[in-house]
């Protein structure tokens, strides 16, 4: 079995792990959730994260033969088409991103989006491979935290996005609509069934208690030390992860994210003046959590 050469990147700014993932073999490599620097005050944008990916291709002498995302996020923009406009390297998503794109077409009221997931070059169907150099990768569908969610997993390394945080931070939310608790657990089980030495790594990492960011754990870690897995059944975990998610308040960056990444990671076609704007709903989402 191949090991991959793997080379996590955090985004303290919103707490993204990036991936550059490399046959050590070939060099070949693919990118995985690639950042858009956005700045929400400013509106600015900027390719300072997507830079740094390609930065370390370079110096290592990487070619990308793949530029693939998870789930459509919610609290950052893929940096994919800018990748790939650097590149020509193709970008992919999991096949039920047009599930997400129709939810997020009507809350937007954006008529005009084909949601057939052609903003992307490929589309993923569960156990579905690729290769990247001499390795296959197996794409393994993983809802819960979005519809579209897929783990891709890449020799004895998974990447499982937005399902397990490190042991210390539990499982992502699963609240966001088309999220499902119950679909999280049984994907976290799916991973969980993935040998135990398997490296797993994360899709963010919040840094509980300021302590360095991590990204990578095990199956045997997790199954040991994450409080939501531990000892733990379905209908406990279910409870937990919507009573948590009851008391969160939705990503800061959300409602500017997704009407980005539902068109691939293209930001909106410029106006007449040369100038792109955004859309906010307003009212469209209930779960505001107002404080006291
Ligand atoms: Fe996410």
């Amino acid at each position: 079995m191949h090991k991959p050469d793997v080379a996590g990147f955090h985004d303290p700014r919103t707490g993204s792990i990036q991936y550059v993932v490399a046959c050590p073999v070939t060099g070949k490599c693919a990118i995985i959730d690639p950042v858009l620097d956005f700045d929400e005050k400013s509106g600015s944008t900027a390719t300072t994260n997507a830079d740094r990916l390609l930065a370390h291709v370079e110096k290592h002498g990487l070619s990308i033969e793949w530029i693939l995302d998870t789930h459509p996020h919610a609290d950052h923009f893929s940096a994919a088409p800018y990748i790939k406009a650097r590149t020509g390297a193709p970008t992919a998503i999991g096949e039920y991103v047009c599930q997400v794109q129709e939810i997020w077409r009507d809350i937007y009221n954006l008529p005009d989006l084909t949601c057939d997931g052609s903003q992307w070059d490929r589309l993923f169907r569960h156990g579905e491979t690729l290769s990247i150099g001499e390795m296959n990768v197996r794409v393994m569908h993983s809802p819960g935290h979005t519809l579209a969610s897929v783990t891709y997993v890449v020799g004895d390394a998974a990447f499982i996005h937005d399902t397990l945080f490190m042991p210390d931070s539990g499982s992502a939310r699963a609240d966001f609509p088309g999220g499902s608790a119950t679909s999280l657990w049984h994907s976290i089980q799916d991973i969980l069934s993935l040998p135990d030495d398997t490296r797993l790594f994360t899709g963010h990492d919040y840094r509980p208690g300021g302590r360095p960011a991590l990204w990578h754990s095990s199956v045997a870690q997790q199954k040991a030390e994450n409080p939501y897995l531990a000892g733990q059944s379905e209908s406990d975990f279910v409870a937990q992860r919507e009573t948590r998610d009851r008391t969160l308040p939705m990503p800061k960056l959300m409602l500017h994210a997704l009407q980005v990444n539902i068109r691939g990671g293209e930001l909106p076609p410029a106006e007449e003046n040369g100038r792109r704007y955004l859309k906010i709903p307003l009212d469209a989402l209930s779960g505001a959590v107002w404080g006291s």
